[in-house]
């Protein structure tokens, strides 16, 4: 769902862009190699549109093929910030030595595991609710009950991560005591997203309650009601195995095909609880400068 261009684009106005593992994927990749070097064609690209900080992540629960190939990718070409979703000890020794910032989100973050990614030399630990978009936690706390939790057992920053889409959403984590926000469904409905201009308006028309919520690999997925969601509902009502239902997510590129094509009888649409309060398309520095005004 990202590329060079909004991912520059958060950078610019303020924050911290990340380009996501399939950034700018417009076709199913045949090789390793081609999703590198697709991702050193927008790493290069964000580099042409802004000087500043920017990161890419290396996927501990994705294809172990490729984690060997980004880290090299990563220190090729001077990406500034690492996010690592998960703890490696080897990967965090790599970075440390680099001189990268590291961003840790454990998918399943845990007061121990927080504090273990801290020991590491994790710059920023990430506190991910069960309200995110995406792949989601295999335990269903709250954005509100981690971000507490990790904030209590680390002494370096926490960001907060699920369903944060406005500046009451930023206050109330920040009370609780992160010093940062993660976020990615805000972002989708941007004028500089790639997702289809019929999704953006889906979702600017759409709450939590639409939400549609099934099993997959790791725990579940959220998509909008969409026909093909429905499909995978139904796969998990009538008791189908997770594996199963999990190949048929992602056997045809459904992200993909449901959010940047608008095809919604083969795709579907991944967002978070915090799309409630999405209300109208902006662009990025307009999201960015609304929710983030108390530090501006
Ligand atoms: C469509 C979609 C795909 C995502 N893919 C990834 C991913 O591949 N890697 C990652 O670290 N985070 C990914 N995320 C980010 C998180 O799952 C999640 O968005 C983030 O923790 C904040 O939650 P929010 O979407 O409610 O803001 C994705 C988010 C969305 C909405």
């Amino acid at each position: 769902m990202t590329d060079a261009r909004l991912v520059a684009e958060v950078s610019e106005a303020g924050g911290l862009g990340i380009l996501g593992p399939h950034a700018g994927q417009t076709t199913n990749p045949k090789s390793n190699e081609e999703v590198i070097g697709r991702m050193r064609t927008e790493i290069r690209k964000v580099q042409s549109l802004t000087d500043k900080p920017f990161g890419i992540p290396v996927m501990i629960a994705g294809n172990p093929d490729v984690y060997p190939l980004m880290v090299d990718l990563i220190l090729e070409e001077n990406v500034p910030v690492v996010l690592i979703n998960g703890i490696d000890a080897a990967f965090f020794k790599i970075f440390k030595e680099a001189g990268r910032k590291i961003l840790c989100r454990p998918l399943d973050v845990t007061p121990e595991n927080a504090r273990e990614a801290e020991r590491l030399g994790a710059d920023i630990i990430i506190a991910t609710g069960f309200d995110e978009g995406g792949t989601l936690p295999s335990k269903t706390i709250g954005t509100f009950s981690v971000t507490s939790q990790i904030a209590h057992a680390v002494t370096i920053p926490v960001m907060s991560a699920g369903g944060i889409t406005d500046v009451h959403g930023v206050r109330s984590v920040f009370a609780l005591g992160a010093e940062g926000v993660y976020a990615g469904t805000l972002f989708l409905a941007t004028l500089e997203s790639r997702m289809a201009d019929s999704v953006k308006k889906m979702v600017v028309n759409s709450s939590a309650d639409d939400l549609l919520m099934f099993r997959s690999a790791l725990s579940f997925y959220r998509s909008l009601p969409t026909p093909f969601a429905y499909k995978l509902v139904e796969m998990d009502k009538a008791g189908k195995s997770t594996e199963e239902i999990t190949n048929v997510l992602v056997s045809n590129q459904g992200m993909r095909v449901g959010m940047v094509e608008g095809n919604l009888e083969e795709g579907y649409i991944s967002v978070g609880n915090g799309i409630t309060y999405i209300k109208e398309i902006r662009s990025v520095k307009a999201v960015i400068n609304d929710v983030m005004q108390d530090f501006i």
